[in-house]
C-alpha cells in the first residue's frame, strides 16, 4: 500500500486533502492522472450499465435532499457505527474492529489482549499473550486465543481489554453507537427544523426519484435506474488510503423486479454481471471472490447479499455489494410521502410495489483495486542493453489515463518534432494522449510506464524518409512493431474504445 500511496502521489494521482494545512484525516483529492482514471472508470461503467442497455436508466440526484427522506430509509435511527473510545489516549476505534481474547493459563485468566483488525491480528494476539504469560511467570498450558470482537465484549471486560494505544487496561468505554450522517442547516433558522443531511448513498435518491421516471419513461419491469455520485460518511476510522474514506463516489443500480420474478436467479445474474465488469476493466477474475452474507447477518429486510471481494493490499475486503432488498425501501417512501409507488406490469396485468436488486460500487475502491492490479515490478533492458528494475502500471487501455504517448525520436530534428507533433495534434482530437520530445528515449518510455501509458508511439527517420510508419511499443512486453497511421488508428480505437 505505502508503495502504491507513493507512486500516486508522486505522478499526481491522488493527495491527501487540504495538504497544506496538514491534511485533512478521510479525504483526498484527484490530481491531473487521478481525475482521468476516476473519469475512465465512471465513463466506462455509464457506458457499459447504463447506455449499453436498454433496461437501465440514468439519474442525477441532489446530495441534500429533503430530510424526511433519511427518516423514511431508517438512516435516521440506524445508520451508525458502533465505537470505542479510547480515554486516554482520545484514540476512537470501531467496535467490530476492535478485537480481544482473555488470556487463560490452566484455567485461570491472567489478563487481556487486544488488537485492531488486520491480516496479521491473530498472530499479533498470540505474541502479546505469551508476553503476558511470561511476565506473570505464570507455570502451565496457554490456552488457545479466541478473538471476539468488542461488540461481544461483555460489561464486566471493559475495564480489563487493554486499549491498543497504550497496552494498558482501564481506559475503554463501552461500545456507543455513533452517527455516520454529516449534519448541515439548510436556510436561514438556526434551530432543529433546518437540520439536513448529506447523503450517505446515491441509492436513495434513486427510490425519491423512482415515481418520476416511471410517470416519464417509457421503462417496463424488470427495468434500472443507475446514479454515480459523492456520497458522505462520518467513518470512525477512515483508513487504508481512498479505501474507506469520509467522502467518497458511489455508482449505485436500483433494478426493480416484480414480486413473483425469480430474485434468485436475478441477483445470480447481477452478481455475474458484475464480475464480468471488473474483469473488463482489468482487474484479474482470481482476484474476486464472492462473500454471501449469512441470514442470520442480514437486515431485516433483505433477501440476500453478495459482496464481492478484492484482494486490495490490506487484504481481502469488499468492492461491490449486490443486495436483495424487497420492496422495503419503497414502501417506507410510499407511507412517508402518501405517495404510491405500485407501477402497472403490461404483461403481467398486475399493480405492485416492485422489489429491487441493488448492485452498489464505490468509484474510489475500484480505483484503488484497479491501481493494486495494475502496479508491477519487472526487469527491462535499458537503452544500453543493461537490465533494469521497472515500476509500472498496467492499466487496461479501456481506463489508462493517457492512452498514448507520442514521442519524436531526436528533439532537435525539426522534420521529426513536425511530424511527431501532427500526429499527436490529430489523436488529442479523440483521446488523451501525451507528447514528450525531452531526455533519451527509453527514459521517456519508462516515464509513461509508471504512469500506465498502454502505447509510446515513436516519429523516427524512417517515418519521414521511407515509409510513413511509426514504431508502436507495447508497456507491457516493450515489444515495438512498424505500423502505418491507419493501422495505428485502427489499433488504438479497438484498443481503447472496442
Ligand atoms: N446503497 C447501499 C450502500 O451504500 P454500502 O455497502 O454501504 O451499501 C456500497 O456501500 C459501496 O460503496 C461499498 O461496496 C464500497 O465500494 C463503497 N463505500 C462504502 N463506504 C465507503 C467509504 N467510506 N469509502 C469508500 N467507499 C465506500
Amino acid at each position: 500500500m505505502e508503495e502504491i500511496v507513493g507512486l500516486c502521489k508522486r505522478r499526481g494521482f491522488i493527495f491527501p486533502s487540504s495538504e497544506i494545512y496538514g491534511g485533512y484525516n478521510g479525504f483526498y483529492d484527484y490530481g491531473p492522472l487521478g481525475v482521468e482514471l476516476r473519469n475512465n472508470i465512471k465513463q466506462a461503467w455509464w457506458r457499459d450499465m447504463v447506455q449499453r442497455r436498454d433496461d437501465i436508466e440514468g439519474l442525477d440526484s441532489t446530495i441534500i435532499m429533503h430530510p424526511d427522506i433519511w427518516k423514511a430509509s431508517g438512516h435516521v435511527d440506524g445508520f451508525s457505527d458502533p465505537m470505542v473510545d479510547c480515554r486516554e489516549s482520545k484514540l476512537r476505534y470501531r467496535a467490530d474492529q476492535l478485537f480481544f481474547a482473555p488470556v487463560i493459563v490452566a484455567g485461570e485468566t491472567i489478563g487481556y489482549v487486544s488488537v485492531v483488525e488486520c491480516p496479521q491480528q491473530q498472530e499479533i494476539a498470540e505474541k502479546a499473550a505469551a508476553d503476558i504469560k511470561r511476565k506473570a511467570a505464570k507455570q502451565g498450558t496457554l490456552e488457545p486465543i479466541v478473538l471476539k470482537d468488542y461488540t461481544e465484549s461483555k460489561p464486566e471486560e471493559y475495564d480489563l481489554v487493554p486499549s491498543p494505544a497504550t497496552g494498558k487496561p482501564g481506559s475503554l468505554t463501552a461500545p456507543r453507537e455513533f452517527k455516520l450522517m454529516f449534519e448541515t442547516k439548510v436556510g436561514p433558522l438556526a434551530d432543529d427544523s433546518a437540520v439536513a443531511y448529506l447523503r450517505p448513498e446515491t441509492a436513495q435518491g434513486i427510490f425519491a426519484n423512482y415515481k418520476n421516471i416511471v410517470d416519464t419513461g417509457r421503462v417496463k419491469i424488470p427495468f434500472g435506474i443507475a446514479q454515480i455520485g459523492k456520497a458522505f460518511r462520518n467513518e470512525i476510522t477512515p483508513r487504508n488510503f481512498i479505501f474507506r474514506s469520509r467522502e467518497f463516489e458511489q455508482m449505485e443500480i436500483e433494478y426493480f423486479i416484480a414480486p413473483s420474478a425469480d430474485w434468485k436467479a436475478l441477483h445470480r445474474e447481477w452478481i455475474d454481471t458484475c464480475i464480468d465488469w471488473l474483469v473488463s476493466i482489468g482487474l484479474p477474475r482470481a482476484s474476486i471472490t464472492e462473500d454471501i452474507h449469512p441470514e442470520d447477518k442480514l437486515a431485516f429486510y433483505s433477501q440476500a447479499t453478495t459482496d464481492l471481494m478484492f484482494q486490495f493490499p490490506h487484504g481481502e475486503q469488499e468492492l461491490w455489494g449486490v443486495a436483495c432488498r424487497g420492496d422495503y425501501d419503497l414502501r417506507q417512501h410510499q407511507e412517508h410521502s402518501g405517495k404510491s409507488m405500485t407501477i402497472f406490469d403490461e404483461a403481467s396485468k398486475e399493480k405492485y410495489v416492485p422489489h429491487v436488486i441493488e448492485p452498489s460500487l464505490g468509484v474510489d475502491r475500484t480505483l484503488l483495486a484497479v491501481l493494486t492490479a495494475a502496479y508491477t515490478i519487472d526487469e527491462v533492458p535499458n537503452d544500453k542493453g543493461k537490465v533494469e528494475e521497472r515500476t509500472l502500471l498496467k492499466f487496461s487501455p479501456k481506463i489508462a489515463p493517457v492512452k498514448a504517448a507520442i514521442f519524436p525520436l531526436l528533439k532537435n530534428k525539426p522534420e521529426l518534432v513536425e511530424r511527431a507533433q501532427a500526429l499527436y495534434q490529430k489523436l488529442q482530437r479523440r483521446w488523451n494522449v501525451f507528447y514528450d520530445a525531452s531526455g533519451a528515449i527509453g527514459r521517456r518510455y519508462r516515464r509513461q510506464d509508471e504512469i500506465g501509458t498502454p502505447f509510446g508511439i515513436t516519429i523516427d527517420f524512417d517515418t519521414i524518409e521511407k515509409d510513413g510508419t511509426v514504431t508502436l511499443r507495447d508497456r507491457d512486453t516493450c515489444e515495438q512493431r512498424r505500423v502505418t497511421e491507419d493501422e495505428l488508428i485502427q489499433f488504438l480505437e479497438e484498443q481503447i474504445d472496442g
